[in-house]
């Protein structure tokens, strides 16, 4: 009996061991497991993609009061990287690693000293990809440090006509051509020497050396991942969180991505929602909405202002037709100033604490003009692009709006006709 009682100690102390084991391996990794259980819940947002988007949609109470009406806004000055193009620098970046165009390491290039920019070099990392940006030389300097401090490579060129070949947007193209050109290289040179190859590649290559994985062109103005980025996101967040009850929609549209991808999006779910265009002064895009051509015949004769894009807003306007703007479904267009979205802006401050971009406030602008054409009861949406933020040494600089002749002055909103 003497063997069976210790072996009967033995195996209750190696239980006790195991189960005190197990008991503290289980409470050290209580923490880990919650984390996981969270993430799946979505409590805890998995990395910095995953808090682009779903951003919140607010009422814009003085807006509302003034109009009858309920206006909505997309608070998307509220992304990660500060505008509603993370959601685009997301959308062009996944495509391309999902169909091998840009592959992790590889660089992403654009032509542009915007919000689409700033958010490509914030998000390129997450992907383990770089970013070049290529920008006209007369761009302000803030512009290239804040891409630079965001890690992106910036390159200044001197500003030329599209049609050029060192045009911005031309060089950014031939860059993400010559990282492809490299990684070929790097591809077939199995065996080569890589001390002697990546000698030949500085040589070569220049700066553009490092970029051996390979480039991809973001192209926002006529890359559909632009349009897609709203139609599959942007779009169906407004649907759900308007409770599927809207019945207008307006924006301004700079590549058209945002508006195209959200207006087609609400009328394949409803073909009564109207879509509206609000187009800053200098854009040919309003003419073309409501009459079917770019420019009037006055303006086609050599009337039009000598900068087309006659504004101090920014990132809005253009004088082309792109593919992302193809895309839009709309019922109609408005004309802005200059003036109402400075005075928009400040309205908004004033009243709701908004501290919002040039063409957050012009987007404003649209949604009084629809609210007024529609009369009061109807909830339209809208967009705030950014904020305030990135607008300081313009459109919030008193002194060089009044340069320009619009140092705001209302009270209310009479700018726009409301009392
Ligand atoms: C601040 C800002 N608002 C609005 C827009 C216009 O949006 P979209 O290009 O989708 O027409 C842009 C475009 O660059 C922008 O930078």
């Amino acid at each position: 009996m003497a063997p069976a009682k210790t072996s009967g100690a033995v195996i209750a102390v190696v239980s006790m061991a195991l189960l005190s084991y197990l008991l503290s391996t289980y409470r050290s990794k209580l923490p880990l497991l919650r984390m996981r259980r969270c993430l799946l819940s979505k409590k805890i947002g998995n990395g910095l993609i995953d808090a682009i988007g779903n951003t919140p949609l607010i009422r814009i109470n003085s807006l509302s009061e003034a109009t009858g009406c309920e206006i909505l806004a997309k608070a998307e000055f509220l992304n990660p990287g500060g505008s509603v193009k993370d959601r685009v620098a997301v959308k062009i970046i996944e495509e391309a690693l999902g169909s091998g165009e840009l592959v992790p390491g590889g660089v992403v290039t654009e032509g542009s000293a915007g919000s689409t920019a700033i958010s490509l070099a914030t998000v390129a990392p997450a992907y383990g990809c770089k970013c070049h940006v290529v920008i006209p030389d007369d761009v302000a300097i803030e512009k290239s440090q804040i891409l630079e401090a965001l890690g992106a490579t910036v390159e200044r060129v001197r500003p030329v006509s599209i049609t050029h070949r060192d045009h911005y947007v031309n060089v950014a193209r031939r860059r993400a051509m010559e990282a492809n050109e490299l990684a070929s290289k790097e591809r077939k040179s199995d065996g080569t020497d890589a001390k002697m190859l990546q000698q030949n590649n500085d040589r070569e290559y220049g700066e553009m050396a490092k970029y051996s994985r390979g480039g991809f062109f973001a192209d926002q103005f006529e890359n559909l991942a632009n349009f897609r980025a709203h139609y599959e996101a942007t779009g169906p967040e407004i649907w759900e969180q308007t409770g599927r009850n809207l019945h207008a929609f307006v924006a301004a549209a700079g590549t058209g991505g945002t508006l195209a991808g959200i207006s087609r999006f609400l009328q394949e779910k409803n073909p009564y929602i109207k879509c509206f265009l609000i187009d800053p002064p200098g854009s040919g895009l309003f003419n073309k909405v409501t009459r079917g051509v770019m420019y009037t015949k006055e303006e086609a004769e050599g009337r039009r202002l000598k900068n087309p894009f006659d504004t101090i807003t920014e990132g809005i306007g253009i004088n082309r037709l792109t593919k992302n703007f193809m895309m839009a479904e709309l019922d109609g267009a408005f004309r802005g100033t200059d003036m109402e979205a400075v005075e928009m802006s400040r309205f908004l401050l004033r009243n709701d604490g908004l501290f919002v971009g040039s063409s957050s406030a012009m987007n404003c602008v649209g949604a009084v003009r629809v609210a007024k054409l529609m009369g009061p009861g109807h909830t339209i949406v809208t967009i705030l692009c950014d904020s305030g933020m990135r607008h300081l040494s313009k459109f919030y600089d008193a002194q060089y709006l009044s340069q320009h002749g619009l140092t705001p002055s209302a009270t209310g909103l009479e700018f726009l006709g409301l009392g």
